[in-house]
């Protein structure tokens, strides 16, 4: 039989979440622009009320308590915060601290991101990402929240996901504003990655006690297609964008390829105390035509594979917390998680993936936090409700939260900070 995995004490289990795919009615963003305008989500549904959960978070982290999870990520909407350029809304700021409240009321240590994907309509309506005021507007808002909402916040968030929003908005055009255009997706990289040093220097000026900040990598595993060389050069390539652009960005105080030439930005360097990872899938890369000379190489046929057509891949995981290691900063896993209409194959997922946090950590990595994706079946962007990705399921209608059988799981895992050795040996042996 399977060893049971082991995680130390004080481990931080939970789920995360993000406003515009839960909460409901946040009619200020692009995003919910985009929907309106028809045509856009897969499935043909909005974000609408989505979860409800702007009205139902007090449920929602009651929930997380009594399924035994310790902390939780969520996100504040800036465009609730800033819904005109540089006005504040205070009773939305008075929401987030009844928020961040309830969190503490219910033992779950809160984990806040400030951006995750969706833009103030004012803002997109300035070029957004593209415009060479973001930086400024970012770091002002952030220094604003830490200012407000610094005292109840030990771990802030800055961006979700810096890459995938120049590669979604600005080169495959399935977020807004679904442009193709891969100069205007270079201007968006550069200017969100000096926007995480704003962002984080603001929130230590401002923030009244000592919170560990950082942005929230989503990194992939680039692998080669083949072994040609003109293969191995497209992966390495894809790894830059994805992976070493943001991380040595980070590291050196720097902007480097693809979107610059290694110029300096005052204020960037060391600009993180921890790091973010969310994890999926891996990537498998040929040269080609596409976007800087290379194509990715769908999944094989007997792959896999989850809902979205992600392919399952926890060896990817393994190398990411591994590749991180190099940077020396502390690790927190704020996603990882399966789109499944089979929970059992979520099960199975998480026992996979979480093996791997546990290789990673016995061979040295600084893993302090596992967030899964996500506390409930919700508005999984341009794919719609169609995907589900919750521990929970939303049932249509009441918006009642059914938990599935990965909820019974991870409470067992999170009150025992262990995975039993049964179920290591029955799905990763
Ligand atoms: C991540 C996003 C998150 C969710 C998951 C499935 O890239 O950060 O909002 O959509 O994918």
């Amino acid at each position: 039989m399977a060893d049971d995995l082991i995680f130390p004490d004080g481990f931080f289990w939970g789920t995360a979440t993000s406003s515009h795919q839960v909460e409901g009615n946040n009619r200020n963003n692009h995003w919910w622009a985009w929907e309106q305008a028809g045509g856009n989500i897969k499935d043909g549904t909005v974000s609408g009320i989505a979860c409800d959960h702007y009205n139902r978070f007090a449920e929602d982290f009651q929930m997380s308590h009594e399924w035994g999870h310790n902390a939780h990520r969520f996100s504040i909407e800036w465009s609730r915060i800033e819904p005109e350029e540089g006005r504040w809304d205070e009773r939305e700021v008075e929401h987030y601290r009844r928020v961040l409240e309830s969190l503490h009321d219910n033992d779950l240590v809160p984990f806040v991101t400030l951006h995750h994907f969706t833009n103030p309509v004012w803002f997109e309506d300035m070029g957004g990402w593209t415009s060479d005021r973001a930086p400024e507007l970012l770091g002002r808002y952030a220094g604003y929240m830490a200012e407000q909402l610094g005292d109840a916040v030990p771990y802030w968030l800055t961006i979700n996901e810096p890459p995938v929003l120049p590669a979604a908005c600005y080169i495959a055009g399935v977020h807004p504003p679904a442009k193709r255009d891969f100069g205007l997706a270079m201007q968006a990289a550069r200017h969100i990655l000096m926007s995480l040093g704003t962002m984080h220097n603001a929130i230590r000026e401002k923030a009244p006690h000592d919170p560990k900040i950082g942005p929230v990598m989503n990194m992939t595993y680039a692998m080669p297609a083949s072994d040609s060389e003109e293969d191995r050069a497209a992966a390495k390539l894809m790894d830059q964008y994805w992976n070493a652009y943001w991380l040595d960005g980070i590291r050196d105080g720097v902007i480097g390829a693809p979107a610059g030439q290694g110029e300096e930005v005052p204020g960037l360097k060391g600009a993180w105390d921890i790091v973010g990872l969310n994890y999926y899938s891996r990537s498998v890369v040929a040269e080609g035509r596409g976007v800087m000379g290379l194509r990715q190489v769908a999944p094989a046929p007997d792959a896999e594979t989850s809902t979205m057509g992600w392919e399952v891949y926890p060896e990817g995981f393994y190398q990411s917390m591994m590749r991180l290691k190099d940077y020396d900063v502390p690790v927190y896993i704020t996603e990882n998680g399966i789109g499944t209409d089979d929970d059992e194959q979520r099960v199975s997922y998480l026992v996979r993936h979480l093996k791997e946090v546990s290789r990673a950590m016995a061979d040295g990595a600084d893993i302090r936090s596992y967030f899964h994706w996500c506390q409930q079946d919700n508005f999984e962007w341009a794919e719609g409700f169609r995907q589900k990705f919750g521990l929970f399921a939303t049932e249509e209608g009441t918006l009642n939260r059914i938990p599935k059988e990965s909820a019974h799981f991870f409470k067992d895992v999170a009150e025992n900070n262990r995975v039993p050795g049964r179920l290591v040996e029955k799905y990763a042996g």
